[in-house]
């Protein structure tokens, strides 16, 4: 059985895609790895304590676990970015070519690398963005995408190492919260609605922005990673969205849930980072070269994710 590693294991998306490949590969298959370990021992399968920058360490893993699989999550987000791009360079673009090189060295290895809806910036075209279209972000956070995904093309070109990716945009989840993301708020939303009653979100009511629900997100990486090569002429940097609404628009949404709900809206700086990214995507080319197709529109996804932190709250988790 192949083997697969997981970087930012713990992390948003990190934490829910380990789980759903170890019940597609078996538990004892996929090594999750972080920076920082979790304290505790729910965690059923093998762990390592693995920092991104750490060239060595990585090598050492994928030989140690012979592991063939990638998936390199670890990276700081948007609005964290801005707060010190120093680091985030350091961590996105060093961890990257860390996990390209080591899948160079070793020979053999698949990668899935994230980018984002980051890439874009203020003259790109903001509804139905294209595939293929100008990338000029203003944020750290977008540069190391953009880097990344041209980096990505290199070493399938000129090394043959299979890196594969797609934009993620905003990402839904109940699992495991997000953090240092521009999109943070519409997560957050869900865990003030239902404790307080009352949530004041930190961009406009009126700010659209496109968004995935995490099971579509998890299906699209594994999706990707299936596919056969000869389907896919992009290899990295998919288009991806699943639906897009603005602030105002989820509000409303939880709001038939729990009709005493209130929102209001302060944006800060994060609103900037908003407007730079598109509204909507399009992610024909992703249907149509690997058969992208998500599940969850706005009202599926605010009901499942009302009943998934409900039900949590009640078993006191
Ligand atoms: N969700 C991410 C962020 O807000 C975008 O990739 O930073």
């Amino acid at each position: 059985m192949t083997r697969i590693l997981v970087t930012g294991a713990f992390g948003q998306i990190g934490t829910e895609l380990t789980q759903a490949l170890r019940s597609r590969y078996g538990a004892e298959n996929v090594v999750a790895s972080g920076r920082h370990l979790p304290g505790d021992d729910t965690v059923a399968g093998p762990v390592e304590k693995v920092d991104v920058t750490d060239s060595e360490a990585i090598v050492d893993t994928i030989r140690n676990y012979d592991v063939r699989v990638i998936y390199h999550l670890a990276a700081i987000l948007s609005a964290r970015g801005e707060q010190d791009p120093q680091s985030t360079w350091k961590i996105n673009m060093g961890g990257l070519k860390n996990v390209l090189e080591a899948a160079r060295e070793v020979g053999g290895c698949r990668v899935f690398w994230p980018s984002s809806i980051a890439v874009f910036g203020p003259e790109t075209p903001a509804d139905q963005t294209p595939q293929d279209t100008v990338m000029r972000p203003t944020t750290i956070y977008g540069i190391t995408k953009v880097a990344g995904e041209l980096l990505g093309d290199y070493y399938f070109h000129r090394y043959g190492v299979d890196v594969r990716g797609v934009r993620y945009p905003g990402v839904i989840s109940s699992g495991s919260p997000p953090g240092g993301g521009t999109t943070d708020y519409a997560v957050d939303i869900f865990y003030e609605a239902l404790r307080h009653g009352r949530y004041t979100a930190f961009v406009r009511e009126d700010c659209v922005l496109p968004m995935v629900y995490m099971p579509d997100c998890i299906d699209a990486a594994i999706k990707l990673m299936e596919a056969d090569l000869s389907s896919l002429n992009h290899h990295n940097g998919f288009n991806l969205a699943a639906m897009s609404f603005s602030a105002g628009q989820l509000a409303a949404e939880i709001k038939k849930h729990l009709p005493g709900f209130v929102c209001h809206y302060e944006p800060d700086e994060r609103q900037a980072i908003a407007d730079s990214w598109p509204r909507s995507i399009d992610d024909s080319v992703a249907r149509r070269e690997w058969g992208w197709q998500p599940q969850y529109d706005l009202a599926r996804m605010t009901a499942d994710m009302l009943d998934t932190l409900r039900e949590r709250q009640q078993a006191g988790r």
